[in-house]
């Protein structure tokens, strides 16, 4: 479930009409539900109960520090990927010794402030990396908890940008090295080997390649646990969600067709928890996009409806700099007016102000028919939405708010203008 709906004819999201966020806020502006985000890491967290676990958000899919706060003071941990993210964590209240920090390219300094924080774990992913761990660690004299991130080579049949846990993509010790690099590691005096981790890919949306994985990995972790005492399993973050509705009488019906085939924590729970509980160990999970997906909208204001000879093309003020899924992955979002509309649909395709073919939100594409001054909302914008935004062309980043229940507050305001350029200086030849 999520708390975006129609009520009369006005979108909302919780108890707030969108329409007058956007009178207050403008456009575009991201919004976020708290109760949908509070929801689905307790769904998670309720599905997992039977074995000992963490779930530490991947705040790679959604940053604002609003939004890492409630999932803080839910007792969440964090997967991070940078120096920037940990302290972003610290600032919103989160604790570092429920961080788990991953990454290919994890730098010096980087490792030595997560240390000096005292994270939870580094997921190490290359041997180079466990010994600069290791002599950052040597340096300030302590000892850095550390797993390894298996590639347990299996497909996780999802989009082939997001796919990580096959041979062909950078991430993580192949399966068939692992034994041999904790054997190697345990004999570095300033780490300790504390568990194993793993993470196939994301937008996965059955659960046959999780449980593949974890078949594939489990006697590891058994052998690993015997021999170097590790206590955890991280079984990383992917969990799919569902971004094309079925439509009913023009409004998304999310749950009962769409939903019917979808990947829900009980499903996850039920075929992994039998697979985990004899293990023993702690388990972890990482997930991202089910967490924040489908707790924020982008909402953006369409400027001109333009007709070329084949095509309706509907212009609105966010771009691809804004929410750049659809133009990167294809991705789809459903997008629907904020105020309902009755009448006959449109093929359209609705494009950004961004001068490139590839700025589109979605093509030949059967939307009520909206003229100049309507608002749009794009739907499971929550992950990798903000996140990913750049001032291409530029544009300002948006404005993002936070709702709960009947209150909504500014979480994050919109960049002012100047500020895009305020560290370019001119070269002195230029002066
Ligand atoms: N753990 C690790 C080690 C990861 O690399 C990721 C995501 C996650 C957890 C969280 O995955 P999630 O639960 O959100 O699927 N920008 C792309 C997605 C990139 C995912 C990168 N890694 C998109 O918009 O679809």
């Amino acid at each position: 479930m999520h708390d975006f709906r129609y009520v009369g004819n006005q979108f909302h999201c919780e108890g707030v009409a969108v329409e007058s966020l956007v009178q207050k806020f403008g456009t575009p502006l991201y919004v976020y539900s708290q109760r949908t985000l509070t929801r689905r890491f307790q769904e998670l967290d309720r599905a997992m109960s039977p074995v000992d676990h963490l779930i530490c958000f991947a705040v790679k899919s959604n940053s604002n520090q609003s939004v890492l706060r409630v999932l803080a003071k839910l007792g969440g941990g964090f997967d991070i990927v940078s120096g920037g993210e940990l302290q972003r964590v610290i600032a919103a209240g989160g604790d570092p010794r429920r961080c788990v920090f991953a990454g290919v390219g994890k730098t010096e300094a980087e490792i030595e402030f997560a240390l000096r924080r005292g994270v939870y774990s580094f997921n190490a992913e290359s041997e180079p990396e466990l010994q600069r761990i290791q002599r950052v660690a040597a340096r300030l004299r302590r000892v850095a908890p550390v797993a390894v991130r298996v590639n347990p080579d299996v497909e996780a049949h999802t989009h082939a940008k997001i796919t990580t846990g096959t041979y062909e993509n950078k991430f993580g010790i192949a399966f068939e090295q692992v034994e041999a690099v904790y054997a190697r590691a345990s004999r570095l005096k300033n780490l300790r080997l504390r568990g194993l981790q793993m993470h196939i890919g994301s937008q996965i949306t059955e659960v046959r390649p999780f449980e593949q994985a974890v078949r594939k990995v489990l006697p590891l972790a058994r052998r690993l646990k015997e021999r170097h005492g590790i206590e955890f399993f991280s079984i990383g973050g992917g969990l799919g969600i569902v971004y094309q509705p079925a439509l009913a009488s023009g409004a998304p019906v999310w749950w009962k067709a769409a939903g019917r085939n979808l990947l829900t924590p009980e499903k996850y729970a039920a075929r992994l928890v039998p697979l985990l509980k004899p293990l023993g160990l702690r388990t972890l999970m990482e997930p991202g996009r089910f967490i924040s997906g489908n707790a924020g909208i982008l909402v953006t204001r369409v400027e001109y409806v333009k007709r070329t000879g084949r095509k309706n093309f509907v212009i609105v003020d966010a771009a691809m700099n804004d929410l750049i899924r659809p133009a990167f992955y294809e991705a789809y979002h459903e997008i629907i007016p904020l105020t309902r509309k009755r009448g006959a649909a449109i093929s359209s395709d609705v494009v950004g102000p961004v001068c490139e073919s590839g700025d589109f939100f979605c093509k030949d594409r059967n939307l009520p028919a909206v003229g100049e001054g309507d608002c749009l909302a794009l739907l499971s914008a929550g992950a990798y939405g903000f996140v990913m935004a750049s001032n291409y062309n530029t544009r300002p980043l948006a404005a993002e708010v936070l709702v709960h229940g009947r209150r909504a507050a500014l979480v994050r305001e919109r960049q002012p203008l100047k500020e895009i350029w305020a560290g370019e200086r001119f070269a002195p030849w230029l002066k």
